[in-house]
């Protein structure tokens, strides 16, 4: 199963993890970060978390994505709160009728939301009063939080927040996470949840003492699924359609993805693909190597883009240095690129921070994205080589 948030059974690996952030939530102990590279699986590990507390709590995800301004911040919160809220109870029509104020008319939006009452038809209020201009962005905002906060009070469940892509609330900056900390403080019911693949960000935020969010959430580092995992998965799914496929073959798949799910998604089904057109119910490693190809070539303009739009040209430079092997020293990479080390250190970190580039226990560094640096390594090294 490629793409898009993936449940039972097509989600495997997390079990642990899952626990472990259930815990906090049921206990209301404390807010999470969760950190991890693109296509690591995020968005599905929320997914799944809500679906395993969705019990004893209204479990709210906003993909900061589809947030461009404040009125987006306060539609798709507020929206995603009241229907997790009609979810739960099963009191039917809240969100329907909350959504006249977005674009019936004033008069009849007003009466609209009178009918629910409490909490949500103050916020209504307050939207319908920043639809005529009568209030601005920034206490819109601040009115968002209390809502959340009231309505948090009058239902009987505590509330998770979970932000996706946190990292695209920077654009609010300093207003946000001030109102967030005073928020956080105050209710303890509430419970938030970010989810993005910015290291410096997150840093930042959580991590730097002047900030106000400063050790306000703990951090959750979002690994690639184990070896074993993977196999298991892999080849059942496959035995599922009667086809077999070998060790050498599922090792291989491994070394290639390096345990990130979107690509040994891909890459199986790929397999499996071939499999049925070539009519054989065995995989062997050679067709790793060509699935492997036809997967490469199906990402080349993705990969191109990223490649020539999102770095520095020294950046490109010490990526495609980097490509040469899984992990290398930075001095090697100096000495490739003829220059000293020093000068190296801005580009890296800021490769480091957007988790382009890992670092490793030995001090060697390497490109995260396994598929992306063979790319890299037979599209832009044998070009200039
Ligand atoms: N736990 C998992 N087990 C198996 N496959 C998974 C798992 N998590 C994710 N996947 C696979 O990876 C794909 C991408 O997952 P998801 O969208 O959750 O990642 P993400 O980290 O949110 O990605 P992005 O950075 O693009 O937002 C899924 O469509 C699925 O194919
Ligand atoms: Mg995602």
């Amino acid at each position: 199963m490629v793409g898009g948030e993936v449940e039972p059974p097509f989600f495997i690996g997390r079990d642990e993890i899952v626990e472990k952030i259930k815990l906090d939530i049921t206990t209301s102990a404390q807010n999470n970060v969760i950190i991890g590279p693109r296509r690591i699986g995020k968005s599905s590990l929320l997914k799944n978390l809500k679906k395993s507390v969705q019990k004893e709590v209204v479990f709210t995800s906003v993909n900061c994505r589809q947030i461009t301004d404040y009125a987006d911040f306060f539609r798709l919160t507020t929206n995603a709160l009241i229907k997790a809220h009609e979810e739960k109870s099963k009191i039917k029509g809240i969100s329907q009728k909350f959504s006249y104020i977005f674009k019936g008319k004033i008069s009849a939006a007003t009466r609209s939301i009178t009918e629910i009452g409490g909490s949500i038809e103050h916020i209504g209020n307050v939207y319908l009063r920043f639809r005529e201009d009568e209030i601005g962005d920034q206490e819109l905002m601040a009115e968002t939080f209390e809502f959340i906060e009231q309505f948090a009070d009058e239902v009987q469940y505590p509330i998770v927040i979970a932000f996706d892509e946190f990292q695209e609330l920077s654009k609010f900056r300093d207003n946000i996470f001030n109102l967030l900390k005073s928020h956080m403080d105050k209710q303890p019911r509430v419970r938030y949840i970010f989810s993005g693949s910015s290291i410096s960000l997150l840093h930042e935020v959580f991590l730097t003492p002047d900030s106000p969010l400063y050790l306000m959430a703990a951090r959750i580092q979002l690994d690639p699924i184990k070896k074993d995992d993977v196999n298991k998965y892999i080849r059942s799914r496959l035995a599922i359609e009667d086809i077999e496929i070998s060790d050498k073959a599922l090792d291989k798949i491994y070394e290639y993805t390096d345990g990130f799910p979107f690509y040994f998604q891909k890459l199986g089904f790929i397999l499996y693909q071939m499999a049925v057109l070539e009519k054989r119910n065995f995989i062997d490693d050679k067709q790793v190597d060509s699935a492997f190809s036809s997967m490469l070539n199906e990402f080349d303009s993705e990969f191109e883009f990223r490649y020539s739009s999102k770095f520095s040209r020294q950046q490109q430079d010490i990526l495609k240095n980097l490509s040469k092997q899984k992990t290398r020293r930075i001095s090697e990479i100096a000495r490739d690129m003829d220059t000293p080390a020093y000068s190296l250190t801005t580009s890296m970190k800021d490769l480091y921070n957007t988790m382009t580039v890992r670092k490793t226990k030995k001090g060697t560094y390497g490109i995260v994205d396994n598929v992306f640096r063979i790319w890299i390594k037979k599209n832009i090294l044998a070009d200039v080589n």
